[in-house]
């Protein structure tokens, strides 16, 4: 008996033939991927039905043997949803799991599905249909989200709050318009996703390990059965590509980056400082020690998480920076980023679109805000130039009234016609008109502003491209 016969019963049932040696007990557990990857079962199951049809149709298979793996695998998806299925470390995979099973419940036919593939290719497919399914749900979620934000931004299309520059009281702004600003957002991030789902849709099903195969597979039929767009056109670049998965983190990334942004206005807002909108108890937590404290910790999670899902860029980036062609193992550390970021998302735009039908705004304290902040001194200058003066000059005009009004304590619409013509003869009382937020907001009547007609409209616009 030779030493490889010997120990052949303890090495690897799927590749153990040349190995004389079993698997160290710590490797076969660093090596193992079983423990994250079993979630792609139902995509490896889908893409090896779809496989041992095409086999069938190319001959490498018979009726029976096709019919016999697809009910072998039926049942091992079965078993899988009810957790019924006993995973195995030392079959390190999701791959190798189910085809192990497969073999067990169908006997040699079990071992003919491996024809013509690789688990290079098989895995390169699987986060691929795993990853398309994904995009869809998280589309959803943002679709979701984005009908939130136009019932809130309808519901305060007339809602006047102070826009900010540097944080500094600017202008006033429709809180129907600020709410849309984040409606655009999202608009861009959808495409972006959707667009990252088209390169995504190429199968890479056939490269096998890295060369193809040498049987007459069709590879067209499989891409059909699986509802891809296209097929890898370069096996060495088929198994081992994952820019479309890094394009899906980069899109998660700036969803997140958006998100962030609107959570930390929310978090602003919700201060006792701001005081500009209340969230629901539902979505607070209270502080074990503080009493009075009602903390927005949702929009806080959700801002701590957009830092979750950069990381996961970066190590994506950085698994496949200067990985040689074709399969490295490394790549199967493309999984947990992957998968992570995925369920992150998920879970922040859920959230989000269940929240923010739930915020309220305290509209009279928007308002009292956007009084102190001289917020319609553009407004003035604009008025000066409709009388004829240059914007530059205007603009050292209304200076000087705004410092007026600092030291006498009064907004621009609390001075005196007297007052004002101090500053510049030509104010009239037609200057109290636009100095008013309702004046100042209603003036910026263009597309694009806003204005509540324009803010109206856009709202109306953007509910009918919302599919
Ligand atoms: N578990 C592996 C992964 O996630 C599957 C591919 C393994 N291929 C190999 N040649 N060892 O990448």
């Amino acid at each position: 008996m030779t030493n490889s016969t010997q120990n052949s019963s303890q090495t690897n049932q799927s590749w153990g033939g040349r190995f004389s040696e079993p698997t160290d007990e710590f490797v076969k557990i660093f090596g193992a991927s079983v423990f994250f990857d079993k979630i792609l079962a139902p995509y490896d199951i889908q893409g090896s039905k779809a496989h041992a049809i095409m086999l069938q149709e190319v001959g490498l298979l018979t009726k029976v043997e096709k019919d016999q793996i697809i009910e072998g695998l039926d049942q091992i998806l079965a078993e899988i949803k009810s957790n019924t299925f006993e995973w195995s470390v030392t079959l390190e995979d999701v791959h190798m799991n189910i085809e192990s099973r497969l073999t067990q419940l169908i006997g040699n036919a079990g071992k003919k599905l491996h024809t013509g593939r690789s688990r290079n290719d098989q895995v390169a497919t699987d986060i691929r249909l795993y990853l398309r399914a994904q995009l869809d749900d998280l589309l959803t979620e943002i679709n979701r989200l984005q009908t939130a934000l136009l019932d809130l931004a309808e519901q305060e299309v007339s809602t006047i709050l102070p826009g900010f520059t540097h944080l500094q009281a600017a202008q006033p702004v429709s809180f129907g318009h600020h709410m849309m600003a984040y409606f655009e957002m999202l608009t861009r991030d959808a495409e972006r996703l959707v667009d990252c789902r088209k390169r995504m849709n190429s199968m890479p099903l056939g490269s096998a390990a890295l060369a193809g195969t040498t049987y007459p597979i069709n590879r067209k039929r499989t891409a059909e059965l699986l509802g891809f767009e296209r097929i890898c056109l370069n096996s060495l670049d088929g198994v081992s590509d994952r820019d479309f998965a890094i394009e899906f983190l980069s899109a998660s990334s700036m969803i997140m980056m958006h998100l962030s942004r609107f959570s930390e206005e929310l978090i602003l807002w919700s201060s006792a400082q701001f005081n500009f909108i209340e969230l629901p108890d539902s979505f607070c937590t209270g502080s074990s020690i503080m009493p009075q404290k009602k903390n927005p910790d949702v929009p806080e999670l959700v801002r701590g998480k957009t830092g979750r899902v950069y990381g996961n860029l970066t190590s994506m980036l950085t698994i496949m920076k200067s990985q040689p062609l074709a399969y490295n193992k490394d790549n199967q550390e493309d999984k947990e980023p992957l998968f992570d970021t995925v369920d992150t998302l998920k879970a922040c735009l859920r959230v989000f679109a269940d929240m923010v039908p739930t915020i309220q705004a305290n509209r009279d304290i928007m308002y009292n805000s956007c009084k102190k902040g001289y917020t319609t001194a553009t407004d003035l200058a604009d008025y000066l130039v409709n009388k004829g003066l240059a914007f530059r000059d205007a603009h050292e005009v209304v200076g000087k009234s705004v410092s007026y009004g600092i030291e006498h304590q009064k907004d621009l619409s609390e001075l005196t016609l007297e007052e004002l013509k101090v500053f510049d003869e030509r104010i009239d009382n037609d200057v109290f008109d636009i100095l008013s937020l309702e004046g100042s907001l209603c003036a910026r009547d263009h597309l694009g502003a806003t204005s509540p007609s324009q803010v109206k409209s856009a709202i109306k616009e953007a509910r009918k491209n919302l599919s």
